[in-house]
């Protein structure tokens, strides 16, 4: 009997367990469920004899794939997979796959909460802003780009998007304006919603001069990845303007300097809660269960990243 882990510290709702479970169960699978699990050994020692793998944020590293003897497959239920020891996962011969698109909208309506929350100053009684009429820049055009783009059509917002490897015909076909280079998004866009990957052409690359192009009242909204920011240049920026807000759903390496020293200015969710929904978790676990039923029953490898 082919066996799967589900390890996820930070679990799905307990109905998409429910509905993974079902999708093993109908394929005669057993199904195991590792959470909120404390230490790495614990995950080792799950992982050992398990054929496919579930995981969502949860690092998937050499160690914990070559302690998986049987393993064949991999799915993060979600879309980054910077989580995953792709090359190991080469070398073992086992597949890698995310969930694209599954948890998007869940992603997209929180960076609008955030932003909400911030202009409207965390609804501690004072006066606050709109989203109406204001102009927003999409940093990356993929699934969470999209979703959010659409929200901020009902919003009445004016909307910008930079993504070198989207065409630009498929972006304005969204009613969205397409800017020629990251720096023209910064310049334009009062809103700025983070949606690049984290690898080593982005990391830190949202920088102090970058930063520094946007518009009074600046919002940055990140809800893709903390290493995708140069916290040190974002600080020093932070420090110069008094106007500017930092939104992220990820705590930063530098949060407790950032909230001592911009009250106010910063909003920081304590786990990232993006893809925190039961919607979202049906998604994007079933999708994970489904894709591993049809790897390990047909070859279907539709969805590898490695
Ligand atoms: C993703 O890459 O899909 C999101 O960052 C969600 O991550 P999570 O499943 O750990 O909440």
């Amino acid at each position: 009997m082919k066996k799967v882990l589900i390890a996820t510290d930070k679990p799905f709702a307990p109905v998409a367990v429910e509905g993974i479970k079902k999708v093993f169960d109908n394929a005669g699978y057993q199904t195991v469920l590792l959470e909120k699990y404390t230490e790495v050994s614990q995950f080792l020692e799950a992982v050992a004899d398990v054929d496919g793998l579930i995981i969502r944020s949860d690092i998937a590293s050499a160690e914990v794939l070559n302690a998986a003897k049987n393993l064949k497959i991999v799915v993060r239920a979600g879309a980054g997979y910077d989580n995953i020891d792709l090359d190991a996962c080469t070398k073992k011969g086992v597949v890698a796959m995310n969930t694209p698109g599954q948890n998007s909208n869940a992603v997209a309506e929180l960076a609008f909460g955030m932003m909400i929350y911030a202009i409207r100053n965390a609804f501690d009684g004072s006066s606050g802003s709109e989203l109406r009429g204001k102009k927003i820049g999409i940093h990356a055009y993929g699934n969470v780009g999209r979703y959010v783009a659409m929200i901020a059509k009902g919003f009445g917002m004016d909307i910008y998007a930079f993504d070198p490897f989207v065409k630009k015909e498929d972006i304005e076909k969204d009613g969205v304006k397409v800017l020629g280079s990251v720096e023209e998004l910064y310049k334009t866009c009062k809103f700025v919603s983070l949606h690049i990957p984290a690898n080593d052409k982005t990391k830190k690359s949202i920088n102090f001069n970058l930063l520094s192009l946007m518009p009074k009242g600046a919002v940055l909204v990140n809800t893709a990845r903390k290493e995708v920011i140069d916290e040190d240049g974002l600080i020093k920026l932070m420090e110069e303007r008094q106007d500017f807000k930092y939104l992220s759903d990820i705590v930063p390496d530098k949060a407790a300097d950032m909230t001592s020293k911009f009250a106010g200015r910063v909003v920081f969710t304590a786990k990232k809660m993006g893809a925190q929904t039961s919607e979202a978790n049906i998604n994007a676990g079933i999708a994970a269960a489904e894709q591993i039923v049809a790897f390990l029953e047909k070859g279907d490898a539709k969805f590898k990243v490695n």
